[in-house]
């Protein structure tokens, strides 16, 4: 044979990657919606972090929109992001008389009602979490201003100013990095021993396990690849966990167009995870295109099993039933 031998590649394929069943879900309803009440549903917001759904939801007939007045009169169904909305988003969507659908994941929800739950007893509250990110705007719209202060890194709780520190409770977002969240509250709770929290943070079952699986290959691999997007909180921190956790190079590819194969030169063992957006066809595909170049052979490093399923909101059950 003249051809010459393609190099060898070990893949190392993280697990658990990519949907979690908050994002599962969240598609089901948008899905779900446009089946039974047909063709426009609308969408506030991306459903989830990640352009490939939301281009094939748009294909099938959803309409995104950043904002409910950008959506005109309508009896078709108005549906919520997994992220969540602050409670003025349903009031108005009430009074528009839409009928909408919240794909809110209901482990967000659990944090809002913890939040809730805190004000009701007469807390202060600190929110943990990154600033501009659509879950944070919706916590901290799930009470009115100043009942909630974020905090995104340890110089902040330094700063922060207890109005009266036996009174104060922390929450978190979902999807932070989990060693920063613990280097966080910790320094919380040495400043503030009396501050009250959930039993560990607010972190969800699935960033949890992606960041583990994630770190159980970072030091076996000389590049990692992460398939999310951008704007993906769960995907930039599996990034930055693989770092941390001694791997050379960790990148976000958004598909298999996007990898960024100068940089990869004369790596022997690619990592590859994704973000809880992400779908697995995108892993797949990425895999494929190594496969063309390289002679590959794929592990898969399982540090978890799962099996999480949350069920679609009744009012869409009850509509898909009749
Ligand atoms: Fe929910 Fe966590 Fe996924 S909060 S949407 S299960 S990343």
């Amino acid at each position: 044979d003249l051809m010459t031998e393609k190099p060898r590649l070990e893949v190392l394929l993280a697990a658990p990657r990519g949907f979690c069943a908050g994002v599962d879900r969240a598609i089901q309803i948008v899905e779900m919606a446009i089946e039974k009440f047909g063709a426009p549903v609308y969408v506030r917001h991306e459903i989830v972090h990640n352009r490939t759904v939301v281009e094939s939801l748009e294909a099938k007939g959803a309409i995104f929109v950043e904002e409910l007045n950008e959506i005109p009169n309508t009896d078709a169904p108005v549906i919520f992001s997994a992220h969540g909305v602050p409670k003025s988003v349903p009031v108005e969507a009430a009074k528009r008389n839409f009928f909408y659908l919240d794909a809110t994941c209901p482990l967000v929800s659990k944090v809002h009602f913890e939040a809730e739950r805190h004000y009701k007893a007469g807390l202060e509250i600190i929110l943990i979490g990154h600033s501009g990110h659509p879950e944070v705007i919706g916590t901290l719209g799930q009470l009115p201003e100043g009942a909630v202060t974020l905090i995104e890194q340890v110089k902040d709780v330094e700063d922060f100013e207890a109005r009266d520190p036996a009174k104060l409770a922390y929450i978190t977002q979902t999807t932070l990095s989990i060693d920063d969240t613990i280097e966080m509250i910790s320094a919380l709770k040495a400043r503030f021993p009396l501050i009250q929290g959930p039993a560990k943070e607010d972190i969800c079952y699935a960033t949890t396990n992606r960041q583990r699986a994630v770190k159980a290959i970072a030091s076996d691999c000389d590049a990692i690849l992460v398939v999310g997007a951008p704007n993906s909180s769960n995907s930039k921190r599996l990034v930055e966990v693989a770092v941390r956790a001694g791997c050379p190079k960790a990148m976000l590819v958004q598909k298999a167009s996007e990898i960024p194969w100068e940089s990869l030169e004369g790596i022997g063992v690619l990592g590859l995870t994704a973000g809880a957006s992400a779908p697995e066809v995108l892993v797949d595909e990425i895999i494929e295109k190594f496969k063309a170049r390289y002679d590959v052979t794929v592990e898969i490093v399982r540090t978890a099993t799962e099996d999480v399923i949350f069920k679609i909101p009744r009012a869409l059950q009850q509509a898909a039933a009749q």
